[in-house]
């Protein structure tokens, strides 16, 4: 078993892009990292709907829980891929995408003295650092790393490695079909690996802190990058190691 593997990602180390055929092995992890990502950003986009109600001064408990982001994260996922996580029995990846629930609920649970604190209004509770939070701790878990990239990136720790610089830059290169994914069996540390990159671009309701005037601070206190409508923002990116 283990040495076909080795021979299947052989072979798909030849293989670069989505759409081109894969071997079957390969596909099975390409649909996995495709999955969690999309777990990710259905958390992820909780967040900003209640982001009024999180930075409202006036309100103490909130009742923006880990259970209720739990709960919202499960039917989203539902509705996007007919995988129900509330059967976990049906599913057969369950385990892992369970932990990358539990980790969201986590960020969640341990913000919560923060996004209750009366008096305060912005608290910094915000989708970036509720997606890098949640990476950091499914990584604890499951040695899957998952994290938040750009070419001009704010977090340190987002910083692009050299497979996503060059990712990075083959999205940003008009040829790119507009949201394609980009995914390659390859080699980290010496070990196989697939890695997994999703473009995500600017929208309006990213200007408040990434657009202009460029190097103005935004609401974070950080330079404001000077995107426009549409432009590459940045990527999630996904390394699932390979038996
Ligand atoms: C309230 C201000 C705010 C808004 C609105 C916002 N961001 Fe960010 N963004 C940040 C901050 C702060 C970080 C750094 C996060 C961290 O500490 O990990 C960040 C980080 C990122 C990163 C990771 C790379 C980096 O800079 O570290 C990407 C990609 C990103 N944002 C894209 C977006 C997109 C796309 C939107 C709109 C859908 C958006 N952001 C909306 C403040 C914001």
């Amino acid at each position: 078993m283990a040495t076909h593997f080795i021979n299947t990602i052989a072979a798909a180390l030849t293989m670069a892009c989505m759409g081109v055929a894969v071997p079957a092995a390969a596909n099975t992890e390409v649909e996995t990292a495709e999955l969690l990502i999309k777990l990710l950003q259905v958390g992820r986009g909780v967040i900003p709907e209640h982001q009024a109600t999180i930075n409202d001064a006036s309100k103490g408990d909130k009742g923006f829980t880990g259970d209720f982001l739990t709960a919202q994260v499960v039917e989203r996922f539902r509705k996007a891929t007919k995988i129900d996580l509330s059967r976990p029995s049906t599913v057969p990846q369950a385990p892992l995408f369970l932990a990358m629930v539990e980790s969201e609920k986590e960020v969640i649970d341990e913000a919560q003295p923060v996004i209750n604190k009366q008096g305060v209004g912005f608290k910094g509770i915000i989708p970036a650092v509720f997606a890098r939070k949640s990476g950091e701790r499914f990584y604890r878990k499951t040695g899957i790393r998952m994290k938040l990239t750009g070419i001009d990136y704010r977090y340190p720790g987002n910083r692009p490695d050299d497979f996503e610089s060059e990712v990075l830059r083959i999205f940003s290169d008009t040829r790119h079909p507009k949201g394609q994914p980009y995914s390659k069996a390859t080699m980290l540390d010496g070990k196989p690996v697939l890695r997994m990159m999703d473009p995500e671009y600017a929208a309006t309701t990213c200007l408040g802190c990434h657009g202009n005037p460029k190097g103005e601070r935004d609401i974070t206190g950080a330079k404001q990058e000077g995107w426009h409508e549409g432009d590459l923002a940045g990527a999630i990116s996904i390394v699932i190691p390979m038996r």
